[in-house]
């Protein structure tokens, strides 16, 4: 069965405390994050029934709300148990979940003043990001910007605006996501997920979330590298160097550790520490 249209399928989404039916779990064309861009929301892999880093993933949630100054009138706990109860009653076993946090149609104007914040989660079936090989990537002439101009350390609705035209340009230029640069010109990140590199040396580097997501599958692949011994620094890397990458991949929830087999025109190999950390991620998940 096809997983496409999102919005026509059976099942129920957790839609201010209670399970609405699939279809029904619908939002007003004058709601305020639709013209303001400021919904906050998650990514979340469930696997065996079971959401991976969950509280992480809850908590980051409140955290971006906090942010773009949204209070989410639930708690941690409420929003850990909403999830759990939908990816129960959609029966989902391996899936993704998505919540979001939105304000609402009380008012119009940039100023939210007096608006409610709702907040929905839904639980859906969806495989493999890229498709599973190693994916493409093109330097997008698009650039994350700086702290002091966007809250980049936000899980943001607005700040995909910059990440849909990175991508969407690189896929018709035939590649799978954008390589992304920052406003100092240094290394960022894919569109939806973080940047490793091996170095000659094998050690493992990867630059300093300090204008992007700190991504929850980027935190727990450090642990796993630095627990298997490799060397991980994390520092400001210019697109200069990876030139010399001998290694090179992503991680995110949604694509998990997949390898990048070209940036542009140059071409890596999927080599051991990419291969050892994938393996290592698909057991942690499941474990
Ligand atoms: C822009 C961006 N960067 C990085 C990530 C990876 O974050 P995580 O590993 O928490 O999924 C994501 C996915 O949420 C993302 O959207």
């Amino acid at each position: 069965m096809s997983l496409l249209p999102l919005d026509d399928r059976d099942g129920v989404i957790w839609t201010n405390g209670k399970l609405v039916p699939w279809r029904d779990a619908k939002v007003h064309v004058l709601s305020h994050s639709l013209h303001y861009g400021n919904a906050v929301f998650e990514g979340e892999r469930c696997y065996g029934g079971k959401v991976f880093k969950l509280r992480q993933h809850s908590q980051r949630l409140l955290d971006s709300a906090a942010l773009v100054a949204m209070a989410i009138p639930y708690t941690v706990e409420e929003i850990d148990a909403a999830t759990d109860l939908v990816v129960r009653e959609n029966k989902l076993d391996s899936g993704y979940v998505r919540p979001i946090a939105w304000r609402g149609a009380e008012v119009i104007g940039v100023s939210a003043k007096g608006t409610k914040v709702h907040v929905a989660v839904a639980a859906f079936p969806w495989p493999a990001y890229y498709g599973g090989a190693a994916i493409k990537l093109k330097t997008s002439r698009w650039k994350r910007p700086s702290p002091e101009s966007a809250p980049t350390a936000a899980k943001c609705a607005g700040l995909y605006v910059i990440c849909t035209m990175a991508r969407d340009e690189a896929v018709a230029a035939g590649y799978d996501d954008a390589f992304m640069h920052d406003y100092r010109g240094q290394v960022a990140e894919a569109t939806s997920a973080n940047l490793f590199f091996v170095t000659p040396d094998g050690t493992l580097h990867t630059p300093t979330a300090d204008c992007f997501l700190n991504g929850i599958t980027r935190q727990t692949v450090i642990d796993l590298a630095r627990a298997h011994g490799i060397t991980v620094v994390e520092r400001a890397i210019w697109p200069e160097e990876i030139r010399s990458a001998k290694e090179v991949f992503v991680t995110g929830t949604a694509v998990e550790v997949t390898a990048v087999g070209q940036i542009d025109d140059q071409t890596f190999p999927v080599g051991p520490i990419t291969k050892s950390l994938q393996a290592a991620y698909a057991e942690l998940v499941r474990a």
